[in-house]
């Protein structure tokens, strides 16, 4: 199996083939098969057994069944959750560092990479306005950054003068109702609790922070401020100024989620929105969303990297090698994590060779093409918008239409090959939205879309 014999050399040209013509998808179709298990099975089910099989057999298992049966994130017609649209210099490189086993650790094992990954978190902290000091590491997701930094706000907290004056209660986070599900998933599993501050227009404010804290009464178990930079489900970006200040004055954690919206940093036309930003002592950015990563990849910077260390660095007598030398980063000691793919290199090889002007000018696109699509919906009397976008996303609602009606449009929409764009909620209420990200999707699709409304 580690040789390179006869097989190796039918599954290397086979399976680079098939690469090779994924990667020359231009654009990438939505595709979505079957999804019924039984049908998927069929072809499916005596490959895992105790006998191996003609590797092009397994090759033509993965392109006749699994490939159609996905739908890809990265077409110009997905337009639901948050799409992914790695650049093509990204999913190459992707397969070169599959085909390394880099060990990204520790700088033992890997400085090289780490160091270019590294120059790839500076960045971004540049562009945040973070200090020299800062740094983290790339983890596999937003939900997995939020978990590893409020792990530190919280066990910072605990390490502050007052934690003796606290009430006896749990330690808590500040959030807004908008917050990302993963916040919530974050504070039970790190056994916290929520202050959650009523958002009726759905942006977290300082004011409306401050006055939730004052209502409760109880700021000295309040271990964490969490804003969100892009809110999933509207884009939406809070008063991070405001709520640095909030956050200051608690002596607590100053947390951004920037997984989805934290690439408008590369975006002139909307960087003002992000103030405050700079105050933050972690922020999480997902290059695999807007940043043209391929999954998964997700920045995550503290200000402090020290504090991020005294938490998640792991004692193991094995280990102690790789704490031996200082000076040395170990991208190991910034999140729950051990062993790590050295998942930020893709990103590195496609800044390279694209430069970051490229980049700002794709980020652009997805958001001017929010702001035609947010005006076009405005002029069509079947449809309302329901906010002008921050970024790149738009919720609008189909004057007089049911849930139901929203399910089938969208359905048939998948089945056509239009587009992917499930419904959401609004207020509780069923609406359509459009999440923009590929700098691909045309205002031609926009309105072939809203036409099937009408
Ligand atoms: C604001 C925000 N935070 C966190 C996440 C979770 O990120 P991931 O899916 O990479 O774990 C998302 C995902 O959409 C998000 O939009």
């Amino acid at each position: 199996m580690h040789r390179v014999d006869r097989v190796t050399e039918q599954m290397i040209r086979s399976v680079l083939a098939y690469a090779e013509n994924r990667l020359r998808l231009d654009p990438v179709p939505l595709d979505k098969g079957s999804r019924d298990p039984a049908d998927l099975d069929v072809i499916m089910a005596d490959l895992l057994g105790e006998e191996g099989h003609d590797p092009d057999q397994v090759l033509g298992v993965y392109t006749s069944t699994v490939a159609p049966a996905v739908i890809s994130a990265d077409s110009p017609r997905f337009l639901g959750f948050i799409p992914a649209a790695p650049t093509k210099a990204a999913l190459l490189f992707d397969m070169l560092v599959s085909c390394a086993s880099i060990q990204g650790i520790s700088w033992l094992e890997a400085a090289g990479a780490i160091h270019a990954e590294n120059k790839v978190l500076r960045l971004i902290a540049d562009r945040a306005g973070l200090p020299a000091s800062a740094g983290g590491s790339f983890v596999s997701g937003g939900s997995a950054a939020n978990l590893s930094a409020l792990a530190v706000a919280r066990e910072t907290a605990k390490r502050r003068p007052s934690a003796g004056q606290t009430t006896g209660r749990r330690w808590r986070a500040l959030v807004g109702e908008d917050a990302h599900s993963s916040v919530a998933n974050t504070l039970r599993l790190l056994e916290m609790d929520a202050l959650v501050v009523d958002t009726p227009d759905h942006r977290l404010t300082g004011p409306a922070a401050a006055a939730a804290v004052a209502a409760d009464g109880d700021p000295a178990s309040i271990a964490a401020v969490v804003a969100t930079a892009g809110t999933t489900n509207a884009g939406i970006i809070d008063d991070l100024a405001g709520l640095a200040e909030v956050a200051d004055g608690l002596g607590a954690w100053f947390h951004v989620d920037g997984a989805y919206g934290g690439a408008g940093l590369f975006a002139p036309s909307v960087r003002d929105r992000y103030a405050g930003i700079e105050r933050a002592d972690s922020f999480v950015v997902d290059p695999h969303k807007w940043l043209f990563a391929p999954f998964d990849c997700a920045a995550l910077l503290y200000r402090e990297p020290a504090l991020a260390r005294s938490v998640h660095a792991q004692d193991a007598s094995y280990l102690d090698v790789i704490h031996d030398a200082a000076g040395e980063w170990n991208p190991t000691d910034y999140a729950h994590h051990l062993t790590r793919r050295a998942r930020g290199l893709p990103l590195w090889f496609s800044l390279s060779v694209h430069g970051v002007s490229a980049y700002s000018a794709a980020i652009e696109k997805a958001i001017a093409l929010a702001r035609a699509a947010a005006a076009e919906i405005a002029s069509r009397d079947y449809l309302e918008l329901i906010m002008e976008p921050d970024l790149s996303v738009v919720l609008f609602r189909r004057i007089g239409w049911s849930a139901a009606d929203y399910t089938r449009w969208a359905d048939a929409l998948l089945d056509d090959q239009v587009a992917f764009i499930p419904p959401s909620a609004w207020e509780g209420e069923t609406v359509a939205r459009f999440a923009f990200l590929h700098p691909d999707t045309s205002m031609d699709l926009v309105a072939e879309i809203l036409d099937r409304m009408a």
